[in-house]
């Protein structure tokens, strides 16, 4: 169990005299790492290492980027062709047209794709298309769903106590950010999510002016929550029946649940859908992909996209080699993310069960997370901001930690598998929840 955390420390107390609270995205911050953030050396395979020589089983693996684990041998080799040619031209080559063609063979609704740098990018861009195409300008979105920092998208995803809302018919809309004017959210419609009869009212309500529902397939961001069955296909029609774009933001779901992301996965196609992180396996990437008549709206004089870095060279190398892995052999890379993550989230519930502490494990497969909570499940944010006990989440998550886990400290967030970890790391997790865990007690 490792208690040395000084180089941590110290690194942390010179990085606040140079960064705003020490790093460089608020939640890496003291507001969830205690006492302090770490600072990592290294990461190879399924395990990061800290600088005071500390390891860890990476269920957090960068956000949920590193699908294929750190270091990958693939993604060196990648990394070292982009290093050899150039790492950026602005202009075509033949490995993005490679990259493009795969896209389009995996995923069900790509018709044509388009590639940013981020999956906030990609999301812009896709609200962008939707309303540029439909000539609408709302857009529905569900509370607790995050979909990148852009302005528009930043409502009602902050968990805040329950009475804050208001009602589930008319969700009271606060921005998750100071500098978000409310102009900005004036075409936002906040929807609580699971709950079909609620969005029939609110197409209903706003009919004829709304361009899209953008919606995650499976929740990442308020933990881990699976659509209610059903759902999805009950909301693919109602789109369909009211001429809406349905957008699923696979942002996390990408390449992960299967290869052509949760539209794959539930067999439910989307008329665009975006993707990010997971796909550049550890590079800056974003994607939006489309029916292609309502891609080709970006043409050139329609909706803008633009972007420098767009397609480069080193990010296309990366999801090339990263596609190959994932898909090789019949897709063993991602059966075996599933086999991986279901044994983890089928022993966590076994040790929570034995030591008769109310916790539950939602997810399966490739994401999952822990609820303290009294409920049996959670279906919604509103669920999530009544009946889970976050704090109780984050002493453990941060407990962890000292037994060689690494999981994401924001109970919002939600574990990942890579394709390195391996059954030493099964149980080294469980080991160690087993020990975290009767410590609370
Ligand atoms: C579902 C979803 N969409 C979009 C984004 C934004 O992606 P990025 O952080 O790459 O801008 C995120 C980030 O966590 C996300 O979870």
């Amino acid at each position: 169990m490792p208690d040395n955390y000084e180089t941590s420390r110290r690194l942390y107390e010179r990085a606040k005299k140079v960064l705003v609270e020490g790093v460089n995205s608020p939640s890496r911050g003291d507001c969830f790492y205690k006492p302090h953030p770490l600072f990592f050396e290294r990461g190879s395979g399924g395990r990061i290492y800290d600088v005071d020589g500390n390891a860890y089983v990476d269920l957090m693996l960068g956000f949920s980027v590193l699908i294929l684990g750190h270091s990958h041998p693939e993604i060196q080799t990648a990394i070292k062709r982009a290093a050899d040619f150039g790492t950026h031209y602005a202009a075509g080559c033949e490995v993005e047209v490679q990259v493009a063609e795969k896209l389009c063979e995996l995923i069900p609704c790509a018709g044509r794709v388009r590639l940013a740098n981020s999956g906030t990018e990609a999301t812009m861009a896709a609200i962008r298309l939707a309303r540029g195409f439909t000539g609408r300008k709302k857009f529905i979105k569900f509370e607790g769903h995050y979909h990148g920092w852009y302005d528009d998208f930043l409502v009602n995803t902050h968990s805040k106590p329950i009475d804050a809302w208001g009602t589930e018919k008319d969700p009271i809309h606060i921005a998750d950010s100071s500098g978000i004017p409310l102009e900005s959210l004036a075409n936002t419609i906040a929807v609580p999510w699971n709950n079909i009869d609620l969005l029939a009212d609110k197409i209903k309500q706003y009919r004829g002016q709304i361009a899209a529902i953008i919606t995650e397939p499976i929740m990442s961001n308020i933990g881990c929550i699976p659509p209610h069955p059903g759902y999805l296909e009950a909301m693919r029609q109602l789109a369909t029946e009211n001429e809406i774009l349905l957008i699923f933001d696979e942002v996390v779901t990408g390449f992960r649940y299967a290869p052509g992301g949760c539209q794959d996965y539930y067999g439910i196609v989307p008329d665009i859908a975006t993707f990010g992180k997971a796909m550049g396996a550890g590079v800056p990437i974003g994607l939006v992909a489309g029916r292609r008549e309502i891609m080709e709206a970006f043409a050139w004089g329609n909706v803008l996209h633009f972007g420098t870095f767009n397609a480069n060279r080193l990010a296309l190398e990366m999801v090339k080699a990263n596609l190959d892995v994932l898909t090789k052999d019949q897709n063993a890379a991602i059966k075996r993310l599933h086999l991986i993550g279901d044994q983890i989230v089928d022993g966590l519930k076994e040790i929570f069960r034995r030591r008769r502490v109310p916790v539950i494990v939602q997810g399966f497969g490739p994401m999952f997370q822990i609820y303290f909570t009294e409920k049996e499940t959670i279906s919604d944010f509103r669920d999530y901001c009544r009946d889970v006990d976050t704090d109780k989440y984050n002493r453990f998550a941060n407990l962890l930690r000292n037994y060689g886990v690494q999981v994401p400290v924001n109970n919002g967030l939600h574990a990942s598998t890579c394709v390195a970890h391996n059954e030493a790391d099964v149980t080294q997790v469980l080991n160690a929840t087993d020990q975290a865990i009767s410590k609370m007690l």
